[in-house]
């Protein structure tokens, strides 16, 4: 463990200014001192995208990311995404389809999908397999992973919030 330092990001909208060992992992950091838990860890490795969070808007795997690198910028993680009692449409999506089994990869696949439909807010069949494929599920649900993009699309109309 390094020496201390101070770091202040944003967590869901909420600042936050912490003293920690800036070489942790994000993920650390959100699952074991902020008690975010629906941040899987799986692979560690940057590989199975269990881990993903919205850093700035953009898709990260908080596993490979050091907490000193988010300094000074927004942490979006699976929590964040609804709006009090509404789901965001994704997650809504996800919901209406059922797409998951275990759920150990679904809050990675929604944020990925959320980054996604950010950026490409009427995707192509090919264009979510692609946008989709840093993120692993061992369950093997990626028909109904892709169906529930398509019907966030619909959501949408077209254009994630
Ligand atoms: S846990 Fe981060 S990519 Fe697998
Ligand atoms: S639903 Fe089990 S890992 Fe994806």
């Amino acid at each position: 463990m390094g020496a201390e330092a101070a770091i202040r990001f944003t967590v869901n909208g909420r600042e936050k200014s912490v003293e920690t060992d800036p070489d942790r992992t994000l993920l650390e950091f959100l699952r074991e001192d902020l008690g975010l838990l629906g941040t899987k860890y799986g692979c560690g490795e940057g590989q199975c995208g269990a881990c993903s969070v919205l850093v700035d808007g953009r898709r990260m795997n908080a596993c490979r990311t050091a907490v000193s690198k988010v300094s000074g910028r927004s942490v979006v993680t699976i929590e964040g995404l609804a709006k009090g009692e509404a789901l965001h449409p994704v997650q809504q999506a996800f919901l209406e389809v059922g797409a998951y089994q275990c759920g150990f990869c679904t809050a990675g696949m929604i944020v990925a999908a959320v980054a996604l439909l950010d950026a490409n807010p009427a995707p192509s069949d090919v264009e979510i397999v692609a946008g989709m494929d840093r993120n692993l599920c061992r369950c093997c649900s990626y028909p109904k992973i892709v169906r529930a993009v398509r019907r966030a699309v619909e959501l949408t109309g077209g254009g994630a919030r």
